[in-house]
């Protein structure tokens, strides 16, 4: 009798699959989107921040004035007009760049995943920090890296460790590729990277010669605080990633990459293997909205709008967090990090936070790589209006405050001296 087997091509397929497994979580997590669930776990803007009447308007200016262009292949690179808009952002930024130095992708999204294919093979070390944004460790990990993971605090990365991790590694002869950062409120954490810790960084790859990869979706998004420089506007061999899906829409699917040109032709050829272009149409539509209408402004009032869910969020685990847990501040972005005591398992957690309190979070355990136990949780602010972020803050600290009372009787339980 012939064995029966879920998925007959198992053994046809690439070992790079073996690494794409569904996980327990993401499985949890999609009971989540049901209606009577507040959710906390996806990154999701406010769908009210988008500007869609501006954009009814874009796209027929874009329709009817180059609407066969608009609905053509478009070159590799991206649709020069709209680089040019990436040149005076990313000038407001202190970092000068022509239009050649840029290459439009499908949001940041598709820039990690060609980054991965041309720095990659399997085996090859890559760094990243611990916890890591969940799609860069998805993008990578596919190319099968040996992944090294340095932890960061409440000013980023710990460069000191990255010292020390790098001297270890190059004394194995192993090369790391490149040193993967989200410096500006950091997905998941919230935390943002010091200046001090940037010179540091820059330094490290100068002296070890690894390619940093600045991933910055979140840099305009700022409630307060004072700016940090971007790493590419203190090394020109830095590889940057903006995207137009927080500041603008995510559904339109652009991002862009700066890089030394040498990377960038890599790049090219990495991207017309694996989409030829992005959607011209979108791009066309993009750069009519950036050049007719106030898009700096739509930003402010986002800011407004998160800056608003951020306070709720902190004064409502203020005031419903048991009072062992701490959380992180972030001055923008979208998320917070709150870490409960140590030995409690947020992950455990999330079965009867979705069943019992009708709450969703995005388990800590899910941004590091390896990884099986995490105490810590990433909480997103932008999407649900405050009253409710209040009301789903105060189900979650319930079941937190149950799970610390479980688990101290647990503890007291098997304590040496008890019966
Ligand atoms: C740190 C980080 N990088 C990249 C992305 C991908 O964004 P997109 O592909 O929409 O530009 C996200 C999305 O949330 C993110 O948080």
């Amino acid at each position: 009798m012939t064995e029966f087997r879920f998925d007959q091509w198992l053994d046809l397929y690439a070992t790079r699959v073996s690494q794409m497994r569904s996980s327990e979580i993401r499985e949890m997590l999609a009971v989540a989107t049901r209606p009577d669930v507040i959710s906390f776990a996806g990154g999701l803007p406010d769908t009210r921040v988008f500007p869609v009447n501006q954009i009814v308007e874009s796209t027929q200016r874009v329709m009817l004035r180059e609407g066969h262009e608009a609905l053509q292949y478009g070159s590799s690179e991206g649709h020069e007009a709209l680089r040019r808009h990436i040149v005076e952002m990313m000038a407001e930024i202190d970092v000068e760049v022509g239009v050649d130095d840029i290459i439009i992708t499908d949001g940041a999204q598709q820039a990690l995943e060609l980054l991965g294919k041309i720095f990659i093979g399997r085996g090859d070390t890559i760094i990243v920090e611990a916890p890591s944004y969940v799609g860069a460790l998805q993008a990578f990990t596919s190319y099968e890296p040996d992944v090294v993971s340095v932890p960061l605090d409440d000013m980023g990365l710990r460069t000191d460790l990255l010292a020390e991790k790098l001297e270890e590694l190059i004394k194995k002869g192993r090369q790391p590729k490149f040193v993967y950062v989200v410096p500006n409120f950091h997905n998941p954490v919230g935390v943002t990277l010091v200046e001090e810790r940037r010179r540091e960084l820059i330094e490290l790859s100068g002296k070890y010669g690894f390619v940093i990869i600045e991933d910055d979706p979140y840099g305009r998004i700022r409630f307060d605080g004072e700016e940090e420089p971007s790493l590419r506007s203190m090394d020109e061999n830095v590889v940057y990633l903006g995207t137009f899906s927080k500041i603008f829409a995510p559904g339109m699917r652009l991002g862009w990459v700066a890089a030394p040109r040498a990377i960038l032709e890599k790049l090219i050829f990495a991207k017309q293997a694996a989409n030829l272009c992005s959607s011209s149409f979108s791009q066309r539509v993009t750069e009519e909205y950036l050049s007719a209408f106030d898009w700096r402004k739509n930003v402010e009032v986002l800011i407004d709008l998160y800056t608003e869910r951020r306070d709720a969020m902190l004064s409502a685990l203020e005031e419903f967090f048991p009072e062992e847990a701490t959380w992180t501040h972030p001055n923008g972005g979208l998320f917070i990090w709150a870490t409960l005591p140590d030995g409690l398992d947020s992950g455990e957690m999330l079965a009867e936070a979705i069943r019992e309190a009708k709450v969703a979070y995005v388990p800590g355990r899910a941004f590091y790589v390896g990884v099986e136990k995490n105490s810590s949780m990433r909480l997103n602010f932008s999407y649900c209006p405050p009253e409710v972020i209040y009301e789903g803050i105060k189900r979650l600290g319930a079941v937190t405050k149950h799970h610390l009372a479980l688990y101290r009787s647990l503890l007291r339980g098997y304590s040496p001296g008890s019966k």
